[in-house]
């Protein structure tokens, strides 16, 4: 699904796992675990939870790519009645951008794999400037 920037994130529905790690390349194998276990947790499907770790992988990616962090970077994961959701957040005022689909090329696939995984997904700017950029997980069945 397309980003739908302009409608905000889901309302929680459970309390939101945070975790703050040093922005390096180290930390999203962390931010992995932490996606997992925090889901794990809400009792939500193997297969979903798997589907999370992927794109909260493509969107710490991005944060530490484009996201202008300085110091630590920020994960969180709820529930909400869409589905789970996991965010992350970072410094940059740019939004991201789907790139066209083009096989050939060695960069520009991991938002097509956050929409592809998404039920829907969309950025929120932070209160001290960012972004929160945030997925819906869509359900095993709707793939
Ligand atoms: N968090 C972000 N902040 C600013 N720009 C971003 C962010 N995430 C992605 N982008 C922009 O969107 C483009 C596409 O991202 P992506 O599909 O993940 O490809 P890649 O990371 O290989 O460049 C990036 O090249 C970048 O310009
Ligand atoms: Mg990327």
């Amino acid at each position: 699904m397309i980003s739908e920037g302009r409608r905000s994130c889901p309302e929680r529905l459970s309390t939101v796992s945070a975790i703050m790690l040093r922005a390096n390349v180290r930390s999203i194998g962390r931010i992995r675990e932490f996606v997992t276990g925090a889901l794990a947790s809400q009792g939500i499907d193997a297969e979903v939870i798997d589907d999370a770790a992927i794109v909260v992988s493509e969107l710490a990616t991005n944060a530490l790519r484009y996201g202008k962090l300085l110091d630590g970077m920020i994960v969180c994961a709820y529930m909400s009645a869409e589905g789970p959701v996991v965010e992350v957040w970072d410094r940059s005022p740019e939004p991201p951008r789907v790139m066209p689909v083009d096989f050939e090329a060695e960069s520009g696939r991991g938002l097509n794999i956050v929409c592809e995984l998404s039920a829907r997904w969309g950025v929120t700017p932070l209160p001290n400037g960012g972004k929160a950029v945030w997925s819906v997980i869509r359900k095993a069945g709707d793939r």
